[in-house]
């Protein structure tokens, strides 16, 4: 699948963002090991800790669908402002089922406008291995 099309199922899904108290959809898309697609919106509450970010959906849904390692993430933000780079919490949730060069692409609009790897965003983190 070429990113192309990446960017517009992270899109989509923002389309379906459930965003009522905060106003700020996310998205997200992930290609597993498998070149499996899975995607994510964020889906928030009115008890607000209880939301969900798009990356915990997608990879909530990855799991389910059996794949097991995230290839590369999109993660799809409003457009204009600042790029939607993933919360500390889903830098760690998605440190679990990558590696440190696992691409962490950031869209806006269609665009891509930012673009990481894991230890970009996560260095010296801590993961299964360090239980072992
Ligand atoms: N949000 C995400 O879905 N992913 C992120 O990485 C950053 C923030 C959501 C959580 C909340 O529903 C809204 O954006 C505002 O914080």
């Amino acid at each position: 699948m070429d990113i192309e099309t990446l960017i517009s199922c992270a899109t989509q899904a923002r389309e379906n963002a459930y965003a009522p108290y905060s106003g700020f959809a996310v998205g997200a898309a992930i290609i597993d090991e498998q070149g499996g697609l899975h995607i994510g919106c964020n889906v928030e509450n009115a008890a607000y800790p209880q939301s969900q970010c798009a990356e915990a959906t997608a990879i909530g849904s990855m799991i389910a669908s059996g794949g097991h390692e995230i290839s590369v993430i999109i993660i799809a933000g409003p457009e204009g402002g600042a790029p939607c780079t993933p919360c500390g919490g889903c830098r760690q949730r998605i440190r679990e089922f990558a590696t440190p060069n696992t691409p962490i692409y950031i869209c806006s609009g269609n665009k891509i406008v930012a673009e990481y790897t894991l230890a970009d965003l996560l260095p010296d983190s801590f993961g299964p291995e360090n239980l072992s």
